[in-house]
């Protein structure tokens, strides 16, 4: 007779088949239970006509840089969905409160910290890094390889991802944070300082660090005359009639001695607005972000790996200044890069010396570049404290030429500055329920819309489409991708590092 044995009994083989009968049917009892609570969406024409997984992004289809978003969420085959990132990418995540936008951030971090070559997450092969800025401090749990062991968010994050067949790794991320804002008692090991020098601001970065209009109030025109004598006229010392001359790297200390000393100045401004202005500067002088030597943005951006800056913990006008002054200063640095890699592409008549000059510069360039930042309409909004938001467009608009792409997320995409929101190639929508912001992310889509929409069996608008989305569920549209024959419903794929966006 057949039989199964375990140590103590035996099962007769009828009676074993019918256990496993009965355990099959509770296992089926439990899938469709989970399937009838997940929303079913139908849309047509056909999405794609191409077989096999979507990779999407790239006008070009050249698929050689690729992070894996999820697997398509609508009746038909379940494809992977790509994100082809070969050329450079605007990409806009809305949704509203608890909807997956900063999880889906965390999906694209993940990818880009997964390292060279092919991985479950992404294929990567052109050198780039990423910075994130940081400001909710919700990135640096990308640092957590999810394990089956220990808490109980961990264990949940990690039956998550158990389930969809994913495995955890230790990616490539280092966590940053602007010096003086550390907190060893309860910050992660490794964490390191970021210095910014005093010339790396400019005349918008001053104005927002007092909080004063360079224009019409007295203390801004100050501060405008502070910066021209001090960098680009030089001025008289009021004690010994002796000339100073102008310095582009100036010091916060330059900047004290000038205000004490200027005698272009004297009687031009009331003694109370030099007072106050120069308090301040010993203020912030006194700063220790301020007080050490420019940080170089090749220690803090490296090829392969993602920095994790972390901003919560500074007040407003410096978490601007520092955005502003960072993504300045890599515009500016990936501008030379670039410009140097065309020169060694393009021009025909390089002498050897040139052509190894070039590569050099190119060589110990800060990589090409992501920057993505959570809850955009913070700096980057119409509202008041989006001082960084000019920064933003530009980097938006320019970024591309140089090598630069950018992520932002935002629950409240009505406030987002529109010059940025228009920049917008590729767009992942959570569920959004307020009509003002659905209108923004309708006008922001790329793709063609669906000549027909079904959630669980009804004929719905796109606006109903983007109310009925389920958690983790988006809608993704892209103006680079030939191979999309119109918008898609996407679920993006589980995190296989801890995500930090949850309260506690
Ligand atoms: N793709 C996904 N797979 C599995 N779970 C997900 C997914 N996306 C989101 N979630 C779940 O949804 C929760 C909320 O996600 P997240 O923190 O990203 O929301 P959010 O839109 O950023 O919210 P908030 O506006 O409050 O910041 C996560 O903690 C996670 O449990
Ligand atoms: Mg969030």
């Amino acid at each position: 007779m057949l039989e199964t044995r375990t140590e103590n009994f035996v099962i007769p083989e009828a009676r074993v088949a019918r256990i496993r009968q009965c355990i099959d049917m509770l296992v089926s009892i439990k899938l469709l239970d989970e399937q009838s609570e997940m929303t079913n969406y139908r849309l047509e024409p056909e999405v794609t006509r191409q077989p096999g997984d979507l990779v999407v992004g790239d006008a070009g289809q050249r698929g050689r840089d690729k992070l894996l978003l999820g697997t398509l969420a609508e009746a038909g085959a379940r494809r992977r969905l790509w994100l082809d990132i070969t050329g450079e990418q605007v990409v806009g995540i809305f949704g509203k409160r608890g909807t997956g936008k900063s999880y889906s951030l965390g999906l694209l971090l993940e990818g880009l910290a997964s390292g060279a070559g092919s991985t479950r997450l992404a294929e990567l092969a052109t050198p780039r890094g990423a910075l994130v800025l940081d400001i909710m401090d919700i990135f640096w749990t990308s640092t957590i390889p999810l394990i089956n062991d220990g808490s109980a968010e961990v264990r949940k994050q990690f039956a998550i991802m158990d389930k969809a067949g994913f495995q955890s790794r230790a990616l490539s991320v280092d966590l940053w944070i602007p010096a003086g804002f550390q907190n060893p008692a309860i910050d992660p090991p490794g964490v390191r300082q970021l210095y910014i020098a005093a010339h790396e601001l400019e005349l918008d970065d001053w104005a927002s660090l007092f909080e004063v209009d360079v224009f019409a109030e007295p203390r801004g025109m100050l501060i405008a005359d502070m910066l021209n004598y001090v960098s680009r006229d030089g001025y008289t010392d009021v004690r010994n009639g002796n000339r100073i001359a102008p310095d582009q790297q100036f010091t916060f200390a330059d900047l004290s001695a000038f205000l004490e000393n200027c005698s272009e100045i004297q009687g031009v401004y009331q003694d109370t607005t030099v007072r106050s202005i120069r308090q301040r500067v010993g203020t912030y002088g006194a700063q220790a972000l301020f007080s050490g030597t420019n940080t170089p943005l090749t220690d803090v951006i490296g090829s392969f790996r993602v920095s994790i800056l972390m901003l919560a913990r500074l007040p407003d006008p410096l978490k601007n200044v520092v955005v502003s002054t960072l993504l300045r200063r890599l515009m500016r640095e990936r501008r030379d890069a670039s410009f140097a890699q065309k020169r060694l592409d393009l021009a025909g008549d390089l002498t050897k010396e040139e052509s190894t000059r070039l590569a050099e510069i190119i060589s110990t360039s800060v990589p090409r570049t992501w920057v993505m930042m959570d809850e955009a309409h913070n700096l980057a909004g119409t509202g008041p404290n989006g001082m960084a938001r000019d920064t933003f467009v530009k980097y938006a608009k320019e970024g591309r030429n140089y090598g630069l792409s950018l992520a932002v997320a935002t629950q409240q995409p009505s406030a987002l500055d529109p010059r940025l929101t228009s920049q917008i190639e590729t767009l992942i929508v959570h569920q959004l329920t307020s009509p003002k912001d659905a209108a923004v992310a309708r006008e922001n889509i790329r793709s063609p819309l669906p000549s027909a929409t079904n959630v669980d069996s009804q004929p719905v608008s796109v606006d109903d489409l983007l109310r009925r989305l389920d958690q983790g569920t988006t809608t993704f549209s892209c103006a680079n991708a030939p191979a999309l024959n119109r918008l898609c419903v996407v679920s993006m794929r589980p995190r296989t590092t801890a995500h930090g966006g949850y309260e506690a």
